[in-house]
């Protein structure tokens, strides 16, 4: 296309790094309604730590103007003569695990209101499959009074991304495109492959691409589920899970997965919009809700190992100082949004221990904020009756834990990770 103009819409873990991505050969413009994020954004620092501050100032600019680069802003103004919009904002759950499709509705509504003939809307947000077109196209007609694939035209691509994963950044994964028309279709792809080196895969409907997505996290969602049943199954037996594992994957075609707690906003979330779309079409799915079920029993499961491992070793659990290692969702990464470290915590709390957390990535105002909780991000100079490993931080895999450890205190390795490192380990998935 030519004079392309892009307004990203959501500048998240997601958004921010299209957007510098885009801005490195289009005029951009970030739109975001979090005017903190903006600030900080033009200041030139990503808190998400997805982009870096170089990668960031090379392309920000401070005027909307034409030229390429990245201007970052809350004022819906700035994105009036934009001609791609690229919605990439939340898809939460509500608290019964029903798709909330609120952020999406709302900036539907903001691009609605600025969209001109001729324009193309790219969603990018994971959703279930005819979300866009049930939901989104119905809200960009209304409130722009055009009509769609006549006045103007819609495109999905879903995002690949993996946060705090440095190699596999946003230009470097394949991208799967998609248009409201074929003719769409082929100019949606072309803008993506103009940016991704990795190549791109125009996929023959909005649906289909919608469904690719929400399908490879529901998959990946099963295999953990099924690796944690195996854990729990292989625990009651005395069987080191990990060692099964090990054995296993020697065989070709074995799929490496390991146990563990499914956190964060894609690969537990996901699963419930394919789950809440079948059922609205008459198929209640029991594999997709069984792994669910399993993958959200784990912060349970874990804090009732942890007190077993205590008991067994004589740690008298009532009053114990216990330390968690790690609150964030996964490792590596500052995102502590639907972590489920805050479930064994919860649990652990409920036999009387003592808790202090120990997160060197979490930002403790925001772990206060979200979940109430106190943590801290320097080493603690106390010593412990018990640590809890719980999220793979780089930090923690060369820690001393004899500094940590009160004498006869025990480690558990919720993602074995320490191995035969360190003696202390009595315990993990
Ligand atoms: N984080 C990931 O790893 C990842 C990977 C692939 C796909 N996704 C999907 O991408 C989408 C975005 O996820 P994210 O992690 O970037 O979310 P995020 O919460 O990090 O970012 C979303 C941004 O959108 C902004 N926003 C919310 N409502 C808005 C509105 N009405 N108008 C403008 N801005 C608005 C928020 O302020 C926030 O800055 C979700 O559908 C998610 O499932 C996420």
């Amino acid at each position: 296309m030519s004079n392309t103009k892009i307004a990203v819409i959501g500048l998240g873990y997601v958004g921010l790094p299209l957007a510098r991505l885009f801005a490195t050969k289009y005029s951009v413009i970030g739109f975001d309604i979090n005017n903190n994020r903006i600030k900080e954004l033009q200041s030139g620092k990503d808190t998400t730590l997805e982009v870096s501050d170089d990668l960031l100032k090379e392309v920000l600019k401070q005027t909307p103007d034409n030229s390429s680069g990245l201007f970052c802003t809350d004022e819906t103004d700035h994105i009036k003569d934009c001609n791609v919009y690229v919605i990439t904002v939340p898809t939460p759950v509500d608290k019964n695990n029903r798709p909330n499709l609120t952020p999406l509705y709302k900036s539907s509504e903001t691009v609605g209101n600025v969209l001109k003939k001729g324009d193309i809307v790219i969603y990018e947000s994971t959703v279930y499959p005819g979300a866009t077109e049930e939901e989104c196209i119905p809200v960009l007609e209304k409130v722009s009074g055009l009509t769609f694939n006549e006045d103007f035209f819609v495109g999905y691509s879903p995002e690949r991304i993996n946060p705090g994963d440095k190699e596999h950044t946003v230009e470097k994964i394949l991208k799967v495109t998609s248009g409201s028309t074929p003719e769409i279709g082929k100019k949606v792809n072309d803008l993506y492959a103009s940016v991704i080196t990795a190549g791109t895969h125009l996929a023959p409907t909005i649906k289909v691409a919608e469904a690719a997505k929400v399908i490879e996290n529901s998959q990946r969602d099963i295999n953990i589920a099924f690796v944690n049943e195996l854990a729990k199954i292989f625990n009651l037996m005395d069987i080191d899970t990990h060692a099964v594992l090990e054995a296993a994957g020697t065989k070709w075609n074995f799929l490496p997965f390991k146990p563990g707690l499914v956190g964060g906003h894609c690969i537990g979330v996901d699963p419930y919009y394919l789950a809440q779309k079948a059922q609205e079409i008459g198929y209640h799915p029991e594999i997709i809700l069984a792994g669910r079920r399993v993958n959200d029993g784990m912060g349970q499961y874990v804090a009732s190992e942890v007190i077993k491992m205590m008991l067994k070793n004589n740690i008298k659990v009532n009053g114990a100082k216990v330390l968690m290692l790690g609150i964030t969702f996964k490792e590596n990464c500052p995102d502590v949004r639907n972590t489920k470290i805050i479930d064994v915590v919860k649990h652990l709390k409920e036999f009387g221990l003592d808790i202090s957390i120990y997160d060197p990535w979490a930002d403790p105002s925001e772990v206060k904020h979200e979940y109430g909780l106190v943590t801290t991000s320097k080493q603690p100079e106390e010593r412990f009756d018990t640590i809890v490993l719980g999220v793979a931080h780089n930090e923690f895999l060369n820690a001393n834990f004899d500094d940590l450890l009160n004498p006869g205190g025990l480690i558990y390795d919720v993602k074995g990770i320490l191995g035969e490192k360190v003696i202390q380990v009595q315990g993990g998935l």
